[in-house]
């Protein structure tokens, strides 16, 4: 890959491949549902330009904190497709929405509570999110044993039929909708067939009359061996009874839309031999691409300044930037070509989970370019400095 001109370390934004990917779960959806909403989930890459592609390819904003419905509004979103979930509401903003007509999903009993300050004299709509536990769902997909979910109201325990009881008696508010996200690891298309099946149990029991089901998110994006979004799409509906299949279907992707979109760019800084290795240090650190140190890979290439490849005897310790021992991405083995200063390596598919957690430890955020078709780079966040990292502080 030819060297271009970047202010590393840096993420690459390819809008097309984001837009791509939206499209084509949309279309998947729309096969089956004749109403569907894809709520972008707003956690997994709250990027602005990237909240813009998502509203300006159809998609609602999924948000769970009263600062990402405000970061919502702020990018564009109208207040109707915005669905709003979590425990971290504030009673402002859950009320707004609300009234507004926006999909809000009950996550706490505070929330019950605060349905008392709407107006009487108007009718509400709302949803409820429903606690899946996978070993009981389906053990096949748990992570662990005992693989519960603190997220949601328990049938099993009896809340849930609790939190029913209480919104039923609330003359002004209908329950409209159900949200049951849960993503397990193994992101198969049978654990959404088993929460589809546990889930319409309950709500038939109930007799609920629901306008929308919100499966939530957890799904594959674009890979090779790995579930299609038709795939999961067919599975959901082939699923749903068929009293529920002419429901508005919604589902919450984050990962699968913006994941493959994303590239991060670091160079080599300086190198070091000893103990039997050879230490690359990059300006680049893994913070900002696995922020949660469980990685042991990544997809990635390598961009050489030098035309002649030499090889090298020791295993090639590639590290990060910062003064953390582990800030260490990954090891070369002997015999592979040897890194130099100024050579580059491009991590690939790392937009979910990345940027929306790094921490501001040492190195603030990175520059963010966005690629066009023809190739061309535009900054689109650029590097936050000591300005931004002073901002609203005292001292
Ligand atoms: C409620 C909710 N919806 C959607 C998502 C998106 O999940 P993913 O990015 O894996 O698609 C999450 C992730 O935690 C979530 O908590």
């Amino acid at each position: 890959m030819e060297k271009i001109k970047l202010h590393t370390p840096c993420f690459i934004l390819d809008e097309q491949d984001v837009a791509h990917n939206i499209c084509e779960f949309k279309t998947a959806l729309s096969t089956y549902f004749a109403k569907n909403i894809i709520g972008y989930s707003v956690k997994t890459n709250s990027l602005p330009y990237i909240l813009k592609i998502a509203k300006d390819n159809g998609c609602y904003a999924e948000v769970v904190s009263y600062h990402e419905y405000q970061l919502a509004l702020k990018v564009g979103f109208q207040k109707d497709h915005i669905i709003y979930n979590g425990p971290m509401k504030s009673k402002e903003t859950f009320l707004d929405a609300i009234k507004h007509r926006a999909i809000v999903n009950i996550e706490a009993w505070r929330e019950v509570d605060w349905l008392d300050d709407l107006p009487n004299d108007q009718e509400y709509e709302i949803g409820v999110r429903i606690n899946i536990n996978t070993s009981l769902v389906s053990p096949e997909d748990e992570d662990h044993p005992e693989d519960d979910s603190r997220f949601g109201f328990s049938f099993e325990s009896g809340e849930l039929d609790k939190v029913f009881n209480l919104i039923l008696k609330k003359k002004n508010i209908k329950i409209v909708g159900i949200h049951s996200h849960r993503e397990p690891k193994t992101r198969s298309v049978r654990f959404y067939e088993r929460v589809i099946c546990y889930v319409q149990d309950i709500i038939l029991k109930y007799n609920l009359s629901l306008k929308y089901w919100d499966l939530g998110g957890g799904f594959f994006g674009c890979m090779p061996n790995k579930p299609t979004y038709d795939e999961y799409s067919k599975a959901f509906f082939n699923a749903l009874d068929t009293k529920l299949r002419d429901i508005t279907f919604i589902v919450e992707p984050g990962n699968a839309i913006v994941a493959s979109g994303f590239d991060y760019v670091a160079e080599v800084i300086d190198i070091k031999n000893h103990d039997g290795k050879t230490y690359v240090c990059t300006d680049g650190t893994r913070n900002d691409i696995d922020p949660f140190f469980r990685k042991s890979d990544y997809f990635k290439e390598f961009c050489y300044q030098g035309e002649t490849s030499v090889f090298s005897q020791l295993p090639q310790v590639v590290s990060g930037l910062t003064c953390l021992e582990y800030d260490r991405m990954f090891t070369i083995p002997v015999g592979e070509r040897k890194l130099n200063i100024g050579d580059r390596v491009i991590f690939h598919r790392v937009g979910a989970y990345t940027m929306s957690l790094t921490p501001l430890f040492i190195h603030y955020f990175p520059t963010v370019y966005l690629k066009d078709s023809k190739g061309h780079l535009f900054v689109i966040r650029e590097e936050w400095c000591e300005d931004e990292f002073i901002q609203k502080s005292k001292y």
